[in-house]
């Protein structure tokens, strides 16, 4: 199959939406990172993301809406989930919720869980694609499983080209991690942290959130520990580069390349996984990674808990 780049336009939102609803996967800009979009309400293009990513089919899928009227029809929402979701979408905020039955989700998206993921990305094209696909969009981050996420079109390209009809190429994502995930079924919890800082979260909310899941028992399947690999092996809270490393500064601590000179996590973030693609490459086949430490705050969660299982051993 050959992978077609679709224009940021009417004619590419057209062209995309016209293959998802033909049942294709077509791969789009979020504000958070590249998403693999499949129509989530037919269960073999939903079979086609997983079969495309490598993914294990237990680990469920986020469906994509325009709006929370939309989202209303999969999911159940409670005072407290429309509240937070009046007040961070459209935006960077997964919420998993109870699973309206019979709604037309693919039971592929869920994984057989009653519970569903759900989230209204506010990037201007996935808002159009949403609307033109008028299907609810099943969408992981459009990366082979287990790899860096991608937040340029060329990224996407390097890891799927030749697996997916088409990509949207709206350039680099502004959020740069993955949508922060709230498990809102039960007690609060954090299952992800990522775009909306959990902070924004537990004012809103007026609590504090439980964390939910670990590497043992994810509540959030795909939190496994070993995830975001690059090629090379990473070494985190380094003040400088030991020989043969690539160091990744951050603020005070000066690399050879940076996340963010004046040590802004919001900066930091946008260019996380583009960096851990070009310090892989420049690593090579023998090198390695060293990376600055990030304050554990803010988007600094999102950052360390990519940076720790980009770390961790693989399987
Ligand atoms: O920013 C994002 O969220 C991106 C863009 C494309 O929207 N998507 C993304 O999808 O990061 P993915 O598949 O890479 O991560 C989805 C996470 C996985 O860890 C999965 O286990 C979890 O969401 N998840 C999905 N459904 C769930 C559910 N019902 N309960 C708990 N966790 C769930
Ligand atoms: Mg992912």
């Amino acid at each position: 199959m050959h992978t077609l780049i679709l224009p940021q336009n009417n004619d590419g939102v057209t062209e995309a939406a016209r293959l998802l609803r033909q049942g294709q996967l077509v791969a789009f800009p979020t504000e958070t990172v590249y998403g693999l979009g499949g129509d989530a309400s037919d269960d073999r293009a939903v079979a086609m993301i997983f079969d495309a990513k490598g993914r294990p089919r237990f680990n469920p899928l986020i469906a994509h809406v325009p709006s929370l009227e939309v989202a209303e029809r999969y999911a159940h929402f409670d005072a407290r989930a429309r509240a937070v979701a009046e007040a961070f979408w459209p935006g960077p905020l997964t919420l998993v919720l109870p699973l309206r039955a019979h709604a037309g989700l693919s039971p592929l998206v869920t994984a057989g869980h009653d519970t569903v993921a759900i989230r209204v990305p506010a990037h201007p094209l996935a808002q159009a694609i949403l609307q033109a696909a008028g299907r609810p969009i099943a969408a992981p981050s459009a990366n082979p499983s287990g790899r860096v996420s991608p937040t340029r079109a060329q990224h996407v390209i390097d890891g799927l080209s030749g697996r997916i009809a088409a990509v949207v190429d709206g350039g680099a994502s502004a959020v740069g991690v993955e949508s922060t995930i709230l498990g809102l079924a039960g007690t609060p919890q954090l299952l992800r942290p990522g775009g909306i800082p959990a902070e924004a979260l537990e004012a809103a909310l007026g609590m504090a959130l439980e964390i939910g899941g670990s590497a043992e028992t994810p509540n959030a399947p795909g939190q496994l520990a070993s995830h975001y690999a690059p090629g090379a092996a990473l070494r985190l809270n380094a003040l400088s580069a030991e020989p043969g490393e690539v160091l990744v500064g951050f603020g005070s601590v000066v690399g050879d390349l940076t996340l963010s000179a004046s040590g802004d996590l919001v900066e930091a973030a946008a260019n996380l996984f583009h960096l851990l693609r070009e310090a892989d490459l420049l690593a090579g086949e023998q090198g390695r990674i060293a990376f600055a430490p990030i304050p554990q705050q803010g988007l600094g969660r999102a950052i360390n808990d990519r940076l720790g299982r980009a770390a961790a051993p693989r399987p």
